[in-house]
């Protein structure tokens, strides 16, 4: 994919090309990395409907050689979450207003959040590792991108918020399940309809980092990560990913079928 996207965001419209730089995001691709960058700092990365369209046109056109995607934000916030404009009657130019969405149709309606999940939801598939990087806020949407990565690398002065509850919302953005799946549920609940902001080092005390490292060390930590989730094989790294994964949803007995299968795959392929 280059520098433009197909970006299909207003309710029932036509999708219409614009560049990522006109969205505010940039993407590049290194080798094994790919790296997606919220780019608009002076909204503090505010996200839109096209965000999220471009996020899932990225997952969708990930050159086949990536391994790792970093996903982090310009400036001093990872993202303060969806574009405020959204709340009022104008909304954002050629994406709608909330105002808008609400006289939509039920399966219009369940289509039009099931696309903005799209973007968030690739973030999982078993053949990449997605980090975020996270400074300074992660709100709202903002921390239900970082949580729709695998792996989140916080800077000490992240602040962690699921807003949606204050403004009377739901999170809806994929960031529920990894939510409860990282921190249970009693903490969930706290943690959401407190709507309070975690620190960093709470963060990682409860599970929602794998690591806080100073402000001006965070990129350096993330490529340093980066460097060791690509030492490792990458069959067997998709393969015990895919494993993981279903781990929860399985008896013992189950996982233990399921890791028998990935082997015997993984043994003939090297040795057969
Ligand atoms: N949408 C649009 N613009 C935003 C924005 C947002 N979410 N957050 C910040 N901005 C803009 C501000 O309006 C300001 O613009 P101007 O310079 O033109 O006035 C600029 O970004 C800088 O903002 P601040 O001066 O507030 O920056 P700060 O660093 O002091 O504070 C912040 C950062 C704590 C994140 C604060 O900006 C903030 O609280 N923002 C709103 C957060 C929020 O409520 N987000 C929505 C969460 S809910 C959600 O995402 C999901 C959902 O609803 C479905």
């Amino acid at each position: 994919m280059g520098e433009r996207a197909m970006v299909d965001v207003a309710p029932g419209g036509s999708a219409e090309e614009v560049s990522l730089a006109e969205i505010g995001l940039r993407y590049e691709v290194d080798g094994e990395i790919a790296t997606i960058t919220l780019d608009r700092p002076d909204k503090r990365n505010a996200q839109t409907f096209a965000t999220w369209s471009a996020l899932a046109q990225i997952g969708e056109n990930l050159p086949q050689q990536v391994r790792v995607v970093v996903v982090r934000g310009e400036g001093p916030s990872f993202s303060a979450g969806i574009d405020l404009r959204m709340f009022t009657p104008e909304g954002v130019p050629g994406q709608g207003s909330f105002s808008s969405t609400a006289t939509l149709g039920g399966a219009a309606f369940d289509e039009r959040i099931a696309q903005a999940q799209k973007g968030f939801l690739w973030l999982r598939r078993p053949d990449i590792v997605s980090v975020a990087a996270v400074q300074g806020h992660a709100v709202g949407a903002g921390f239900q991108l970082a949580l729709a990565c695998d792996l989140r690398v916080l800077a000490d002065d992240a602040k962690l918020c699921m807003k949606e509850p204050a403004l009377g919302l739901v999170p809806d953005l994929t960031g529920t399940k990894p939510l409860v799946d990282l921190v249970g549920l009693s903490r969930a609940v706290e943690i959401c309809l407190t709507a309070r902001v975690v620190g960093a080092q709470e963060a990682a005390r409860i599970g929602l980092a794998e690591l806080v490292v100073a402000p001006g060390e965070l990129m350096q930590a993330v490529r340093d990560l980066a460097d060791a989730l690509l030492a490792t094989n990458r069959d067997a790294a998709t393969a015990t990913k895919r494993l993981l994964q279903g781990a929860q949803g399985r008896t013992l007995e189950e996982q233990c079928a399921a890791e028998r299968q990935e082997q015997m795959a993984r043994i003939r392929s090297l040795f057969g």
